[in-house]
Order: C-alpha cells, then sequence, then structure tokens
C-alpha cells in the first residue's frame, strides 16, 4: 500500500471546535481499543530499564493533544519511574489545567508548551549554531503524530529530535490493510464524522516495515534502533543513542 499524507479535518478545526472536540474523546475510545497505552507503557518502561541515576527523567511529548494518553501512561509508569519533567508540546492549547494537577498527583512535574513542532526544530537548531544551551531531553515520545509528515518536513523533523534527545519512541498507525478495515468501522464506536474520516487517512499516511529506520539520521552518533508491529493496528519505533562515532 503507498504511503498518502493527507491534511486531516481535525487539525483544520479550532481547538473549541465541538466536531473536533467530540473527535478527541473519539481518540482516546480508539485509543483503548487499539490498545495504545499498554504499547506505550511497556515500550517506555522497558527503554528506561537500564537507567542508573536519580536525576529526574526529562521527557517531551511532541503532538501531546489533550495530554490524557501520556497521563494513562504515567498512572501505569510512576510506581516504577523516578521523577519524571514533562514537557507536553502541542501547536493547539488542549490540555486542561486538570490533567496536569493529576499529573502532580502521581509526582510528575508537566509543562505544556504550545508551539508549532517546526518552529521547536528551528529554535533547538538555531540556539546549538549559536552555541546557545538547549533542552536536551532524555526520551522524546510523539503518538499518532509523526505520519502528519512526509518528505523533507519528516526528515526536518527526525534530524531535531535524533540532535536534541538520548532516546526516541514512537507509536503510529500501521499502514496495513487489517488496519484499513478497522479504520473503516471506527462508527461502530460511536466515532463522528471527522474521526471516521481522519482515522482512514492515519492508516494510509501510517507507516510500515522498516521506513523510520530507514530515515533515522545517524549524525556521527551510533544508535540502536528497533521497529515493530505492536497489537493490531499500531507501528512502532525506538532509537537509543549508543556513542558518539570518532
Ligand atoms: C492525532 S492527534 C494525537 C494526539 C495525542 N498524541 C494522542 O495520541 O492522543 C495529533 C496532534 O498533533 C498536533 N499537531 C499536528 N501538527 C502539529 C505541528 N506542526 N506542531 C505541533 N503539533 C501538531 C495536533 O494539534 C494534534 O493534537
Amino acid at each position: 500500500m503507498p504511503r498518502i499524507v493527507a491534511v486531516e479535518t481535525l487539525d483544520g478545526l479550532a481547538a473549541d471546535d465541538p466536531a473536533a472536540m467530540r473527535s478527541r474523546r473519539d481518540l482516546r475510545r480508539l485509543h483503548r481499543a487499539m490498545g495504545t497505552r499498554s504499547i506505550v507503557s511497556r515500550a517506555l518502561k522497558d527503554m528506561t530499564a537500564s537507567r542508573r541515576t536519580a536525576a529526574p527523567l526529562r521527557v517531551l511529548e511532541l503532538g501531546a493533544g489533550d495530554g490524557r494518553l501520556m497521563l494513562g501512561v504515567a498512572r501505569a509508569l510512576a510506581p516504577a519511574w523516578p521523577q519524571v519533567e514533562l514537557t507536553l508540546l502541542d501547536r493547539q492549547t488542549l490540555i486542561e489545567r486538570a490533567t496536569i494537577a493529576r499529573y502532580g498527583e502521581l509526582g510528575w512535574s508537566a509543562v505544556v508548551k504550545v508551539v508549532d513542532v517546526f518552529d521547536w526544530a528551528a529554535d533547538a537548531t538555531d540556539a546549538r549554531l549559536r552555541g546557545r544551551a538547549t533542552a536536551h531531553w532524555d526520551l522524546i515520545v510523539a503518538n499518532l503524530f509523526l505520519h502528519h509528515f512526509e518528505g523533507a518536513q519528516l526528515t526536518a523533523l527526525l534530524t531535531a529530535i535524533a540532535a536534541n534527545a538520548d532516546q526516541f519512541f514512537v507509536c503510529e498507525p500501521r499502514r496495513a490493510w487489517l488496519a484499513l478495515a478497522g479504520s473503516h468501522l471506527v462508527g461502530a464506536i460511536g466515532a463522528n464524522a471527522v474521526t471516521r474520516e481522519d482515522a482512514v487517512l492515519s492508516v494510509r499516511a501510517g507507516f510500515c516495515r522498516n521506513e523510520l529506520t530507514a530515515l533515522w539520521p545517524t549524525q556521527g552518533v551510533e544508535w540502536q534502533l528497533q521497529e515493530y508491529s505492536a497489537g493490531l493496528f499500531s507501528h512502532c519505533f525506538r532509537a537509543r543513542r549508543l556513542a558518539a562515532n570518532g
């Protein structure tokens, strides 16, 4: 199935548009159906298992949406994880104060950054070129986000992520016939027209095989990479910085 990236309806709607609000609720239900929380929790637990420092874990989520998926992950991980300083980045203001408070109850400090991801990438690159201090992340995470991009944009984004993080994890739609069939059936869980349309577009723009591995920039650094199918509908990619070459 060729990869086709198209603008999703939700991306063109204002944050407080009733159809958008309903679609974000649908997304939470879809995550439950897809088992996203356990897929992400399992991967992040595994990726940080060998961490030996008591310093807070600095985590950045790109395209965090309403922050609720990551909150579910935080609930699963908080008992075993160290302190976490989490930054939730999205270009829309979607995160409620109550969600931030719930992170606090788990001992995670969460801050919201409302910015376009390409402005974040450009700022980080500019800071490095000028020798200005820039945030370095123990872990960058993204869920249902990378599939919005292709070509030069996707390459630029992966380059910025690789330059600014020790580890990266992403969980995206799997571009496969079963997932495509499933995406045509999301009406069965009561999804609205926006979600029904975007679900199909997301699968067509999703990833498969080793597509993200092939795009990952090494930039003189040795990385451990892993790309795999998860559950029935998801496709995951993990990268861990090992050492600089030369
Ligand atoms: C499909 S939603 C996924 C939200 C969340 N990660 C989840 O899985 O529930 C994609 C999110 O990416 C955000 N987004 C899309 N393009 C973006 C960009 N260029 N910069 C920052 N955020 C963006 C949207 O606002 C939206 O919240």
